[in-house]
C-alpha cells in the first residue's frame, strides 16, 4: 500500500485526512508539532512524527525519518483576520512562514525522491477565500494564493518527472480549530485594528451566519485529498466542502 505524509495532524483537516488514509489500509506518516499517539487509532501502518514546518532541522529530520513516501499534503496552516494597516510585520512573516515557506520548504524535502522514481503526489491545502475577496483577510489569503500559483506552475514543471501537484481548496470549517486560534493569535497581537472595527462587524456577522451543514466539514476535506491522492486524472484545483464548491462553480 502506498505511504501519505501529511503536515498539522494533531487537529482538524490534517488529523481527519490521517484517520481516513488509515481506515483506507495506506500506510500513514502523521507530523505533528507536538506529537500525540492518543490522537489516531494505533496500527503498525501508522508512524507519528514530530515536524514544524518553519524548522528546516525538523523537516530534513522528518522526511529522513518518513523515508519513501508517495503522497506529501501539506495541510499545517495557520489563519490570521486584520487589516493590512493593522497587521504587525512579525505577523504577517509568521503567516507566511508557515502558510507558503513552509510549504515550499516541504515540497523540496521531499521532491529529491520523488524525482529519482519518477512519481510522486503533492497536495497543497490553500482556502476557498482566495476565489473571492473578504475584507480583512488579505494577508492570510495572499500566503496561501501564492500557493495557488507556485503549485500551479510546479504541476507544468514536475510534469515530464511523472510527479502530481494540486490545491485542495477547502472552504469555512467552524468545526476546526482554525478559528479560535486565529482569534488567540489576534487577541495576543493587540486584537483588531480599531479604524476597522465596523468592517469586521459586519465580517464576524458573516462569518457566523448560516448553517454548519451549508459550510464545510473536515470530511470533505479528506475525502478531496483522498481523489487527489488516488486519481491521476484529478482535477489541479479541488474544492472541498459545500460552500467551497458553490463559490468555485460561480
Ligand atoms: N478551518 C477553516 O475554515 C479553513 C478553511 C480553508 C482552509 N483552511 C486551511 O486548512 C488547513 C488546516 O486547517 P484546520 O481547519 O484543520 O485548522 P487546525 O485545526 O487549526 O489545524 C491546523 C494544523 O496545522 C498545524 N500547524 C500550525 N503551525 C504549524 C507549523 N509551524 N508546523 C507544523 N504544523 C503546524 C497545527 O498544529 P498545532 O496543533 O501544533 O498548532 C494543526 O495541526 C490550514 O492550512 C488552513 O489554512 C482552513
Amino acid at each position: 500500500m502506498p505511504t501519505i505524509l501529511i503536515t498539522g495532524c494533531s487537529s482538524g483537516f490534517g488529523l481527519e485526512t490521517a484517520r481516513h488514509f488509515l481506515a483506507q489500509g495506506w500506510s500513514v506518516v502523521a507530523t505533528m508539532r507536538s506529537p500525540n499517539p492518543e490522537l489516531l487509532p494505533g496500527s503498525d501502518r501508522l508512524t507519528i512524527l514530530p515536524l514544524d514546518v518553519t524548522d528546516a532541522e525538523s523537516i530534513t529530520a522528518a522526511v529522513a525519518a518518513a523515508g519513501e513516501i508517495d503522497v506529501l499534503v501539506n495541510n499545517a496552516g495557520i489563519g490570521w483576520l486584520n487589516a493590512v494597516e493593522g497587521t504587525p510585520m512579525p505577523i504577517v512573516r509568521t503567516i507566511f512562514e508557515t502558510n507558503t515557506f513552509g510549504t515550499i520548504a516541504m515540497i523540496q524535502a521531499v521532491l529529491p525522491q520523488f524525482r529519482a522514481r519518477r512519481a510522486g503526489v503533492i497536495i497543497n491545502v490553500t482556502s476557498s477565500v482566495t476565489l473571492k475577496t473578504h475584507d480583512l483577510l488579505s494577508i492570510y489569503t495572499a500566503s496561501k494564493a501564492a500557493v495557488n500559483a507556485l503549485t500551479e506552475v510546479m504541476a507544468s514543471e514536475l510534469a515530464p518527472f511523472g510527479i502530481r501537484a494540486h490545491v485542495v481548496l477547502p472552504g469555512q470549517a467552524p468545526g476546526t480549530a482554525f478559528g479560535s486560534n486565529a482569534r488567540e493569535r489576534l487577541m495576543q497581537a493587540g486584537g483588531l485594528s480599531a479604524p476597522y472595527a465596523e468592517m469586521a462587524q459586519a465580517v464576524f456577522a458573516r462569518l457566523t451566519s448560516g448553517s454548519e451543514k451549508d459550510k464545510t466539514q473536515a470530511e470533505d476535506v479528506a475525502a478531496a485529498i483522498w481523489r487527489v491522492a488516488t486519481d491521476p486524472a484529478a482535477p489541479p484545483r479541488l474544492p472541498a466542502g459545500a460552500d467551497a464548491v458553490a463559490l468555485f462553480n460561480g
